[in-house]
């Protein structure tokens, strides 16, 4: 009797102890290997605005956190002009490890990775998603998303609000397409106050 309701316990819900140490030392992907660290994710694990990037670069490598880098520095400009920093939202990458060289994730590492970013977001909850990039953007909202095209749009993820804007190592590499960012990021706190309305 005691065995029959054990097998039909639902599941313990999920919470971020567990994650974490289901996620340590991930070894999913190929990427697990040429590491240094595993790179998480940081800031507010209530947050109502997750950023989401790409995958570790160099610094992010090194120090375990994300976009710690040049772009992590133009992030934090950008979260700035809109009266935010990086304790406010929460912060996380598609894929948890670097791929070398800063190549982009291949769709395979990104499928072995996906499920550890889909857990944080359901313990985070955000009301607000926003895709750092194309490649965040084509895993989220569609295949065949445009960035040049579509970014600053609104879109529907799960019943969350979603945009993507350019990533900041584009803003970087292409300084002329920071005044688009600028009117994208404008959007994005005029429906954070909405939230708060
Ligand atoms: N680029 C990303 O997409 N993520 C990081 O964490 C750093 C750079």
């Amino acid at each position: 009797m005691m065995d029959f309701f054990k097998d039909n316990a639902s599941p313990a819900p999920d919470s971020w102890e567990r994650l974490e140490r289901d996620c340590a030392g991930c070894m999913n992907c190929a990427l697990g290997r040429t590491r240094q660290n595993l790179v998480f994710g940081v800031g507010d694990r209530g947050a109502d605005v997750m950023f989401i990037g790409e995958g570790p670069g160099e610094q992010e490598d090194l120090q375990g956190e994300p976009f710690v880098g040049p772009a992590g520095k133009l992030l934090d400009t950008m979260l700035q002009i809109i009266d935010l920093d990086r304790t406010q939202v929460y912060i996380a990458n598609i894929v948890k490890c670097r791929p070398p060289r800063n190549r982009d994730p291949l769709p395979d590492e990104q499928a072995a990775c996906i499920g550890w970013l889909e857990r944080q977001i359901a313990l985070v909850e955000p009301k607000i998603l926003v895709f750092l990039g194309r490649i965040a953007a084509q895993v989220f909202i569609k295949p065949d998303f445009r960035i040049s095209r579509e970014h600053g749009q609104w879109f529907d993820v799960s019943g969350r609000r979603a945009m993507a804007i350019y990533h900041p190592s584009a803003l970087l590499r292409d300084p002329s397409k920071r005044p688009e960012t600028f009117v994208d990021l404008k959007t994005l706190r005029q429906e954070i106050d909405r939230l708060y309305d």
